[in-house]
C-alpha cells in the first residue's frame, strides 16, 4: 500500500510560530537554515500535550518517566535494537548528553575526534567538556563521504581519548555501514578510547539505505560506547528538551549513573511526555508519511538545482531533511549564505561552519512543502543568472 507523504502546514501558519526558524528574518525571507521542520505535529504527541496543559502537567520529570520502556521498544521495532530498559537515561537534549558523558570519559586536555565536514556545535561542545578538538574529516571519494578509520587510528594511537561520532552524518546525510562502526568500535577497544554516538537522525534514513546503531554495530561497541538520541529532530520536537543516553555494558552504564543528579533533572516533562508519544507505535504511521514527504524533497531538489543552479553539486543524503550543497562554482565566496540571504531572501546554514570543508557550500533544510522548495531554489537561481 502506498503511504501519502505528510503535508507541511501552509506558510501563513508557519509566520505565526516563534521559534528560532520563524524569529531570525523578515517575512520576506524564506527560512531554510536551522533543523526545524515545517510539518504537523505527530496526532499522539498533540493529544498528549494538549492533556498536559489541560491539567497543568507542568511539574518536574518524575525520577521513572517511562521514557526508558518506550524507547527501548521503539529501537526494537525500528532498528531491531535489543536494549534493556536499564541501560537508557535521560537528560535535557542530545548536546547536554554528549558534554556530560564527554566530561566524564575525558580529562581536560585530552583530545576528542570530530570527522567534519560535521554539526558546528560539535566542536564548541567537546571544548565545553574540557577537551580538545582533534579533526580527522571524512573521506570524499567524489560519490561517498565515509570515516577515515586509518586516520581516526592515528588519532587514537597518538593518545586521542574519544571520538564524537555523527550517526546518520550531519551535515551530508551520510549513513555509516555496519562495516566501518564495527570497524570503528574494535580500534576504539584497541586503544582504550570512548565513542559517543549522536543518533538524532536515524529515524530519518530513507531506504535503501540501513541505519545501523552504534552499540549495536559489533560486541566491541558496547565496551567503548554511548549513544545520545532524541526525537527532537525527527518529531521536531527541539524546544521541548529531552534527550536519551544509552549504553551497552555495565562499566559504560556505570559512567553515565556516576553523572551529576542534575544531568536527569534537566529533562523537560513536556520533553519526556513529547517524546513517549513520539516513540509510540501509534505514531510509526506519521514517520512513515514524514519519510515519503522528505524522501520526495530530497529528489525534487535534485531537478531544482539541475533546472536552476546546474553547477551546485549535491548528493542525495542517506538520512535527515539537509542537504549539503557545493555553490562554489558562483563566485559567492567562501561563505555564499549571507550574499544568497541579502540577495534572493533565502536563508541557508553557513557552510564554513561545518569546518574548512564547507567552504564554497550551503546547507538547505528540505523539511517543508515541496512548493516552498521551488520557489526557494527558483530565488536563488535567477541571482545566479544575474551574476
Ligand atoms: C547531529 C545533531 N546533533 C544534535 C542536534 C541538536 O539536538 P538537541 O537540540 O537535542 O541538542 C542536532 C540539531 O540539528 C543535530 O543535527
Amino acid at each position: 500500500m502506498s503511504v501519502t507523504p505528510l503535508q507541511a502546514l501552509p506558510l501563513d501558519l508557519l509566520r505565526q510560530r516563534s521559534s528560532t526558524k520563524w524569529r531570525s528574518y523578515d517575512d520576506d525571507v524564506i527560512p531554510m537554515f536551522v533543523a526545524e521542520t515545517d510539518f504537523p505535529l505527530a496526532p499522539a504527541i498533540t493529544a498528549a500535550l494538549h492533556r498536559a496543559v489541560e491539567i497543568g502537567d507542568t511539574g518536574y520529570t518524575p525520577p521513572r518517566p517511562g521514557i526508558d520502556v518506550d524507547f527501548a521498544a521503539y529501537a526494537q521495532r525500528m532498528w531491531g535494537w535489543t536494549i534493556g530498559p536499564s541501560r537508557i537515561r535521560w537528560t535535557g537534549d542530545v548536546m547536554m548528553g554528549v558534554v556530560e558523558v564527554l566530561r566524564a570519559v575525558t580529562s581536560p586536555g585530552d583530545r576528542v575526534i570530530v570527522t567534519p565536514p560535521v554539526y558546528p556545535p560539535f566542536y564548541d561542545t567537546v571544548e565545553e567538556a574540557g577537551a580538545v578538538v582533534e579533526r580527522v574529516p571524512l573521506i570524499d571519494d567524489g560519490e561517498r563521504w565515509s570515516l577515515d578509520l586509518a586516520g581516526i587510528e592515528r588519532a587514537f594511537s597518538r593518545g586521542a581519548r574519544a571520538i564524537l561520532l555523527c550517526n546518520p552524518h550531519n551535515p551530508t546525510g551520510t549513513v555509516h555501514s555496519r562495516e566501518s562502526l564495527a570497524d570503528l568500535a574494535r580500534l576504539a577497544e584497541r586503544y582504550g578510547a570512548s565513542v559517543v554516538s549522536d543518533e538524532i537522525h536515524a529515524p530519518l534514513t530513507h531506504a535503501p539505505a540501513v541505519f545501523t546503531p552504534f552499540l549495536d554495530a559489533a560486541p566491541e561497541a558496547a565496551a567503548v560506547g554511548y549513544a545520545v538520541t532524541s526525537a527532537s529532530k525527527t518529531y521536531n520536537l527541539a524546544g521541548l528538551k529531552c534527550a536519551v543516553i544509552v549504553t551497552g555494558s555495565e562499566e559504560t552504564a556505570a559512567v553515565v549513573r556516576s553523572l551529576p543528579w542534575e544531568v536527569e533533572w534537566r529533562a523537560g516533562l513536556f520533553g519526556v511526555i513529547a517524546n513517549r508519544a513520539a516513540f509510540a507505535a501509534e505514531s510509526d504511521g506519521w514517520l512513515a508519511s514524514l519519510l515519503v514527504a522528505l524522501d520526495d524533497n530530497r529528489r525534487l531538489l535534485a531537478e531544482l538545482l539541475a533546472e536552476h543552479l546546474p553547477l551546485a553539486r549535491y548528493r542525495l543524503p542517506d538520512a535527515g531533511f539537509l542537504a549539503w550543497v557545493d555553490v562554489s562554482a558562483y563566485g559567492w565566496g567562501d561563505n555564499p549564505s549571507p550574499h544568497i540571504r541579502r540577495e534572493a531572501k533565502v536563508a541557508l546554514h553557513h557552510g564554513p561552519l561545518f569546518g574548512e570543508q564547507g567552504i564554497g557550500h550551503v546547507r538547505i533544510n528540505v523539511g517543508c512543502a515541496p512548493e516552498v522548495l521551488r520557489e526557494a531554489i527558483t530565488r536563488i537561481g535567477a541571482l545566479a543568472r544575474q551574476g
